[in-house]
């Protein structure tokens, strides 16, 4: 059984070429993750899948099951998280298309339950969060994307916002005052939840679009979903690179 687990966001619902051999409903005392966890092969490699969304993308970021969903995985024994995630690029030199794996991460988001350990606790935990992402796994992404030829930016500042509607020009300044390079809705409470169980975990981000005030075009889900094709066919090729080669 895989240590490996693949979270896709918008755009990723359905890892192509993953050849599914059980589809496992789970319920957790968190209630139910966004969709079974599809357990099978990637180029013969054996990896689970989750849709972060839902299997018909229907679980707004705001009201994803977040501690559900990295409950599930953990549960069934994954210790490796690879999380794909539309953003937008606030950064000049992302444009739509561009991969990003970042090294850091700020969460703006609000009322999501964020944490395992609020209810019932012996004693109070915090668990270190400085360097939200894990070193390895980000390294082996980049080692991928090199031998895969990839062109990948090879770290950065994740804003996570609240969504479900796309920021204002004026909030994204603020975000990128505050050192932030890409702005997407799903980054948090993930990764530190990932954290609190010990998984290791890395976020893997596709521009879709640059962010509000960035362009002159008009932003809605629909031209995001329609620019994420291109990158996410390069977001499977380096998949596949780290699965066969890693
Ligand atoms: N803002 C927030 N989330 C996003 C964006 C954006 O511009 N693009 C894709 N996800």
């Amino acid at each position: 059984m895989s240590d490996l687990a693949v979270i896709g966001g918008s755009g990723l619902t359905v890892l192509d070429g993953l050849k599914i051999v059980r589809r496992e409903p789970v319920d957790t005392p968190w209630g139910r993750p966004s969709a079974p966890l599809s357990h099978g092969r990637l180029e013969g490699v054996e990896i689970t899948f989750l849709a972060r969304h839902g299997a018909s993308h229907v679980i707004p970021p705001h009201r994803v099951n977040y501690r559900a969903n990295v409950w599930a995985l953990h549960h069934a024994g994954i210790r490796r998280i690879i999380a794909v995630a539309a953003v937008g690029g606030i950064r000049p030199d992302l444009a739509r298309g561009a991969i990003m794996i970042p090294d850091q991460i700020v969460d703006y988001t609000w009322c999501r339950g964020h944490t395992y350990f609020e209810d019932g606790l012996d004693h109070v935990v915090h668990v270190d969060f400085t360097r939200p992402y894990c070193e390895r796994l980000r390294a082996g992404l980049l080692d991928a994307a090199r031998r895969a030829g990839i062109d990948v930016t090879g770290g950065g500042t994740y804003a996570v916002t609240q969504g479900p509607r796309l920021e204002s020009a004026a909030e994204i300044d603020r975000l990128e005052r505050d050192g932030c390079d890409v702005v997407g809705m799903t980054g948090m409470p993930e990764a530190a939840l990932a954290r609190e169980f010990g998984m290791r975990y890395a976020h893997c981000a596709v521009v879709s679009n640059r962010a509000a005030g960035r362009s002159t075009e008009t932003l809605s889900m629909e031209t995001i979903r329609a620019n994420l094709e291109s990158g996410m066919t390069k977001v499977r090729r380096l998949l596949v690179e780290f699965v066969t080669g890693g």
